[in-house]
């Protein structure tokens, strides 16, 4: 690529999802801990959730995901020039989850490389996506949002295990003269909360011992309540620098995507910031439960799917979570 067309922003050119076959609905947990279907679906909206099968890895997901993304753009494996990840669950510590999936799917020309930002990972994602395809050190770059959270979750912890569930997402990006694509984005952290939402065992500050693993230590530990207080306000924050960053207002906004943990949260945020929760917010949390990095890309590939999501609609994504991050990005789809 010259210089004469060089790119403004990195568009979507390309969406794909995956899904394990494996629903698990409310009575499920009802059987195994002490929960009620009513405390679930009052307390966060969530009806059912997928759960990938024994032998299914975050990276065969990944690939699906992937390779319907590639279809969709009309580009093969060959034409990929970086592979992102963004997952808290990968197929292993190392290599990077990212690796498996540039195999699986023959990404021959590719780097690769993970990034964990838990919930916000795929809008951190897109921020990196867009600066490697501005700086034209990439033309095309396949972008996966995919989480395994069956495989990390207590489930004799009904404070957490009610909440989660696995899935893929995928997007094909590549260089826009700035008509489309990716108009504004924000992404902020604060590391001094790292402990409201961690996996505290398994890496190098507490690698596994029987002792540790006997203690759950390996599981998704949550301070939900004090974790909702905060989702609230960076939630809206996200939302309202995002779109300052993209030059519009609220009202320019004909469709939000959120990160999917709670529709208590989502309507709040809503109504922060005067958005219409009910036409303007695409909520898909009831059927697929909270899967972290894959949230975002999943409802996105159903919102196109469903037709909610339509070319030329200026769409906003935004996210919060483990970490914590947060982060917002304003998209003319
Ligand atoms: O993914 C991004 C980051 N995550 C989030 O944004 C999640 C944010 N947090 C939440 O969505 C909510 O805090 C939860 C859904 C996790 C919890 O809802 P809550 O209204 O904040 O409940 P709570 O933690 O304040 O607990 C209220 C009560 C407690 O009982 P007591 O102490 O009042 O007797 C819990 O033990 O609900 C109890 N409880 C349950 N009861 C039945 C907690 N989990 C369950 C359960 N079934 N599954």
């Amino acid at each position: 690529m010259t210089n004469a067309t060089q790119p403004k922003n990195a568009c979507i050119l390309g969406i794909g999802g995956a899904l394990p076959s494996r629903v698990l609905d409310n009575s499920y947990f009802e059987s195994i801990v002490d929960t009620t279907d009513e405390w679930i679906r009052e307390r966060t909206g969530i009806v059912q959730r997928h759960f990938a099968a024994d032998d299914q890895l975050n990276s065969d997901l990944s690939a699906e995901a992937g390779l319907k993304a590639l279809k969709d753009a009309g580009m093969t494996p060959d034409d990929i020039d970086v592979v992102i990840q963004a997952t808290c669950t990968p197929d292993r510590s190392i290599p990077s989850c990212a690796m498996a999936v540039q195999d699986k799917i023959g990404a021959r020309n590719a780097a690769g490389f993970d990034i964990n930002a838990a919930c916000s990972g795929f809008i951190y994602g897109l921020n990196i996506a867009n600066a490697l395809i501005v700086s034209q050190q990439a033309r095309h770059i396949l972008l996966i949002g995919t989480e395994l959270l069956s495989r990390v979750i207590d489930m004799t912890d009904r404070t957490t295990c009610v909440l989660f569930g696995d899935g893929s997402g995928a997007v094909v990006l590549g260089g826009s003269d700035g008509s489309r694509g990716i108009l504004g984005h924000y992404m902020r952290s604060d590391g001094a909360l790292r402990d409201l939402i961690t996996i505290p065992c398994g890496g190098t500050e507490l690698p596994p011992t029987p002792e540790r693993l006997a203690e759950h230590l390996h599981y998704v530990h949550m301070r939900g309540n004090e974790t909702y207080k905060h989702a609230v306000t960076r939630l809206a924050d996200s939302s309202r620098e995002a779109i300052s960053a993209a030059g519009l207002a609220p009202g320019d906004i004909d469709l939000v995507i959120p990160h999917q943990a709670n529709t208590r949260i989502l309507q709040s945020v809503a109504k922060r910031l005067g958005i219409d929760y009910d036409t303007k917010f695409f909520i898909n949390l009831p059927h697929i439960g909270n899967t972290s990095s894959a949230s975002i890309p999943i409802a996105l590939n159903e919102a196109r799917e469903t037709g909610r999501l339509q070319p030329g609609m200026t769409i906003l994504l935004v996210a919060f979570g483990g970490g914590l991050t947060w982060g917002g990005s304003v998209i003319r789809y």
